[in-house]
């Protein structure tokens, strides 16, 4: 298939366009580098070569998707794209709450431009980056696709969640009119990618001051930041420490591929949950992370953070079911390749 992925030079959109490719696809990528380098699509070509060496190059547009006429160029430069996979999006929740305007202008803005100039170019085939976030503050673990969806507890938590709905609303009225070519869309939850691809090639390149877990262990491994500070030692959790269930970014990527073979069989909308169904807490991650890589990490107890649950997990069923998707690497290996990549990479792609 000829594929868009919007934010493709990010961190899960890099390890796509890898699985992408590996799985025979054609691939553009449109990414305004807000959070990115084009390094990163280098390095994923240079990955793929070996097993597709008629890949010359990831072509690639320095677009912004809220330019409409930069996108009408993009899709005019290009055969008829059969699906887009939309990585595009600022994600960093705290962040979102300092900056809720630019927060629903990029992510809701971007999205809904960029759904105009597909529909007008005859693709009405998305998959789109959800989070678990929608679910709010989980009643009962395992989460299943089912479970209600919950209150955000952040204006990014908010931009995914509206998204939601409003490609729910896209498909709904075009099944409601019985248009010949309705939209087709998969909405995926991830829940935590870490990791990096083994290679140590890609992986996560946070600018300043890490948000998430993973890269923040990695940072203080590497000796650029002296301590973890761990929030919340008090939940109601195994080692009073949160609970998430972190899923390694190249069974993420994986998932997109089985993704598109769903939207190629014309499956309307369809809900799926990108996780390993395993929780960890943050103490369990660290001690994985010394036992995998020998390296100590100090830490702190710290407050907890308003708006971080306790326990959150997935039910990956469904996606084993319908998708034929099962995550395959561990936390062990999550924390190995994530090492790898960070300690080959002190900076990142920068130089
Ligand atoms: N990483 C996570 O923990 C996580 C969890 C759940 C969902 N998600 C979602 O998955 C997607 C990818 O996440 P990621 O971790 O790879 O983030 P990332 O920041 O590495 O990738 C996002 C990419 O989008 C680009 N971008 C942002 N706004 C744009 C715009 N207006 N036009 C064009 N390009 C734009 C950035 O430059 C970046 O390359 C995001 O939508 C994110 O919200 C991420």
């Amino acid at each position: 298939m000829n594929i868009l992925v919007t934010g493709g030079a990010g961190y899960i959109g890099s390890h796509t366009v890898v699985e992408l490719l590996r799985a025979g696809h054609d691939v553009v990528v449109a990414d305004n580098l807000s959070n990115a380098s084009e390094e990163a699509l280098k390095r994923a070509l240079t990955l793929v070569r070996e097993e597709r060496p008629d890949v010359k190059e990831i072509p690639f547009h320095l677009v912004d998707l809220r330019d409409r006429a930069g996108l009408e160029k993009l899709f005019a430069a290009h055969d008829a794209f059969d699906c887009c996979i939309h990585f595009a999006g600022r994600k960093a929740v705290g962040e979102s709450v300092r900056k809720p305007w630019e927060y629903y202008e990029n992510n809701v803005g971007g999205t809904l431009t960029l759904l105009d100039v597909m529909r007008r170019h005859g693709c009405k085939n998305l998959i789109f980056s959800s989070s678990a976030t929608v679910y709010g503050d989980p009643s009962t673990v395992p989460i299943t696709e089912e479970c209600p969806k919950g209150r955000c507890t952040n204006p990014y938590g908010w931009t995914k969640w509206m998204l939601e709905q409003i490609l729910t609303d896209l498909h709904a009225a075009d099944e409601a009119n019985g248009d010949p070519k309705p939209w087709n869309v998969v909405l995926l939850r991830y829940f935590n990618p870490i990791g990096a691809h083994p290679s140590g090639l890609i992986g996560e390149d946070p600018d300043g001051i890490p948000n998430n877990l993973m890269p923040y262990i990695t940072q203080v491994a590497v000796g650029k930041l002296d301590h973890l500070n761990v929030f919340g030692g008090d939940y109601d959790t195994p080692d009073g420490t949160g609970v998430r269930d972190y899923i390694h970014v190249v069974d993420l990527a994986r998932g997109h591929v089985k993704a598109l073979a769903a939207v190629e069989r014309g499956c309307g909308l369809a809900v799926y949950n990108l996780g390993t169904g395993r929780g960890c807490s943050v103490l369990e991650v660290v001690h994985a992370f010394e036992e995998a890589t020998g390296v100590r990490i100090p830490y702190e107890i710290a407050p907890r953070r308003p708006g971080d649950v306790a326990a959150c997990w997935s039910s990956p069923e469904k996606a084993e079911r319908e998708l034929g998707w099962k995550a395959e690497y561990g936390i062990a290996e999550m924390c190995r390749d994530a090492w790898n990549w960070q300690s080959r990479n002190p900076n990142g792609y920068k130089a």
